[in-house]
């Protein structure tokens, strides 16, 4: 295992769920971390343990503005002089059929999951070039497979890996790890922002079905493939609950 002490890290959708939970992981370990996300106020509920001195600095970020990523970038590279790992995580799973969508649910996904998190890469890859860093993307159960009501999500996640994949044979030879985390059912609000109110109730249910997983088991995930010696990349890591079967 290598030591992050000291390291920098950008974690986009640090404002909840597993974004919150890998900032304040990523600073239990000692790195600096640039958390950010649109909620401010969220992000100022992030604490960071001071233990191996570890520090969560929060930026106000939207994904899908390109100008506000690359001011995301520069700020942490302004504060803290280097740019180590990337967590490339903000992300909104607005699901339901296509027949009854409304489609600016569908431009949400795919401005936040798939071109927002584009930016981030494009806007990040120089820094990482510079230090040999690594860039974890998270994906999801639903970039491996797509299933009734959940089209357009599963699309941006399928997007998700394939940009991914392109982007590791394009940088690994230089030193930059791209990893891709595809997590099953996580407990955290995700779900809950789903527009179509009988999916929201359908989706609720599903999850209150399994015992999901914790926004923590995900951050020690990326705990683990960022502690990896630099010749090791973890390219691909899928967790499920144990009681998810697709
Ligand atoms: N929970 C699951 O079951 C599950 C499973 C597989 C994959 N995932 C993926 O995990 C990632 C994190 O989701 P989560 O489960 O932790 O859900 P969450 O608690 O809803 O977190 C989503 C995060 O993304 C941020 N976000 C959304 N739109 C954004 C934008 N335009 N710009 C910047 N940040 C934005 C949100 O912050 P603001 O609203 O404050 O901007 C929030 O911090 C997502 O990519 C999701 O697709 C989740």
């Amino acid at each position: 295992m290598q030591s992050l002490e000291g390291k920098v890290a950008l974690v986009t959708g640090a404002s909840s769920g597993i974004g919150a939970a890998v900032a304040q992981t990523l600073a239990g370990a000692g790195m600096k971390v640039v958390a950010g996300a649109r909620r401010t106020e969220r992000l100022a509920e992030l604490t960071a343990t001071q233990e191996y001195g570890g520090e969560i600095v929060t930026v106000k970020l939207d994904v899908t503005d390109e100008q506000s990523v690359r001011d995301a970038v520069a700020t942490t590279v302004e504060r803290f002089g280097r740019l180590d790992l990337v967590v490339n995580n903000a992300g909104v799973m607005l699901v339901g059929p296509v027949q009854t969508a409304d489609t600016a649910d569908w431009n949400r996904m795919v401005q936040t999951n798939l071109l927002g998190s584009m930016y981030v890469a494009h806007a990040a890859l120089p820094h990482l070039l510079e230090t040999k860093g690594t860039l974890i993307q998270t994906s999801s159960t639903s970039g491996r497979s797509a299933s009734a009501g959940n089209g357009v999500y599963a699309a941006t996640k399928f997007g998700v890996n394939a940009f991914t994949e392109a982007l590791r044979q394009e940088v690994t030879a230089q030193g930059v790890r791209v990893v891709s985390i595809a997590p099953g059912m996580v407990d955290t609000e995700l779900a809950s922002h789903v527009t179509d109110p009988q999916i929201l109730a359908m989706a609720a249910k599903l999850y209150a079905s399994v015992r999901t997983l914790s926004p923590q088991d995900i951050a020690n995930a990326v705990l683990y493939a960022a502690t990896q010696p630099d010749h090791v990349t973890v390219n691909e890591l899928t967790i499920r609950p144990t009681d998810q079967v697709a």
